[in-house]
């Protein structure tokens, strides 16, 4: 089905006869099979990020649903989404994410249970002790987990829990109840949702590092506990003007020696603006460069963008004067770093 066809068909309200048909067996407007199809054949997934506002934009939707075979909800699963108020839990907007992704076979992967930004005011605000403040934690990821149980592939349980030079970042969970709110957070969303894959996730652990290096000895020494851990999450923020991370597969096949899996999580190549023919080309192949790394190392499962179009994308808005960073530009065509994703894939999938 071609995206006009399904815009159309979802303005008309048929958006459930889109469903019917497998959208990741559907073919793009060229003829050729979707990044999900293609992921697919390689037994992976290719997702992007969404955020509740676009579901009112019926042709992004439409390529969403039919491009991809995974999504992660960009804002909706945060605590200060899902437990406005102390004890009072909010599962709309998560749902709604939810919902499409079971309409439109697309994999889930559910961000994020712990992290320092997007609490809401009442955490932020609040003193606690750190009794007080497990047991928020605890009661936060067994609700959400539990709610929640069967229906996601993956929690990113712990978010960006580290510093750039290795070190454990300040956050209030660290300050009040040391590292071993880790290790406790993996076990209670373990117990509140068996059969999730369990993820801890970060920016800048790319590359081989400080960071990812930090990362590489605690999941060593979790797994060494039998504390429930599956999987990395590399966010792949990347930026042209700070080099490729060169690393990138040597480092995931490190994490997936371990015996973890490996994905990348929030792919977005951000630049300058403006756009120009040279910067897009060099783009293009550093989304291509991302996919074969991940389709070379046999754990990583997947990669996901953080959306799909430059026209949602969350760049512009907190790194001044850059953006473009998306396959698709704000006009939802696709960018030379579509086709790119795209021969990466086929390549592999022996297409
Ligand atoms: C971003 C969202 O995309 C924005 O809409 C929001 O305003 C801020 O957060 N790392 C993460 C994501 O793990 O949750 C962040 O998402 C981007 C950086």
């Amino acid at each position: 089905m071609s995206h006009r066809l399904a815009a159309a068909l979802a303005a008309a309200g048929l958006v459930t006869a889109i469903a019917a048909t497998p959208a990741s067996a559907a073919p793009d407007r060229h003829g050729d099979k979707t990044l999900g199809r293609l992921a697919a054949d390689t037994h992976r997934y290719f997702g992007s990020a969404t955020d509740n506002p676009e579901f009112s934009d019926t042709a992004y939707l439409g390529i969403l649903g039919s491009e991809f075979n995974s999504t992660t909800a960009g804002n909706a699963l945060k605590w200060y989404a899902t437990e406005p108020q102390q004890g009072v839990f909010d599962f709309t907007q998560g749902d709604q994410v939810l919902d499409f992704a079971r309409r439109h076979h697309m994999s889930f992967r559910a961000h994020t249970l712990v992290w320092h930004n997007q609490l809401p005011d009442w955490l932020n605000n609040g003193t606690f002790t750190a009794d007080q403040l497990r047991a928020i934690l605890k009661k936060h990821i067994t609700t959400v987990a539990r709610y929640y149980k069967g229906k996601v592939y993956s929690w990113d349980v712990v978010n960006e829990a580290f510093n750039e030079d290795g070190t454990y970042r300040d956050t209030i969970f660290y300050r009040t109840l040391g590292p071993g709110y880790i290790a406790d957070a993996l076990r209670w969303a373990h117990q509140a949702d068996p059969h999730a894959k369990l993820y801890l996730n970060d920016y800048n652990i790319e590359a081989i590092g400080p960071k990812s290096d930090a990362y590489y000895n605690l999941v060593k020494s979790l797994k060494a506990q039998h504390v429930p851990i599956d999987g990395v999450g590399f966010q792949g923020h990347l930026a042209l003007q700070y080099g490729y991370p060169e690393t990138l597969q040597q480092n995931l096949r490190r994490f997936a020696d371990l015996g973890l899996d490996v994905a990348v999580t929030e792919l977005d190549i951000r630049m300058y603006l403006p756009a120009d023919a040279t910067k897009l080309a060099t783009q293009a192949d550093w989304y291509a460069r991302v996919t074969k790394a991940c389709l070379a190392v046999r754990r990583c499962v997947g990669i996901t963008v953080w959306d799909y179009t430059d026209k949602y994308s969350w760049i512009p808005a907190v790194f001044q004067g850059e953006g473009a960073a998306l396959p698709y530009d704000e006009n939802l065509q696709p960018k030379p770093a579509y086709a790119a994703i795209r021969d990466a894939l086929r390549s592999a999938g022996g297409h």
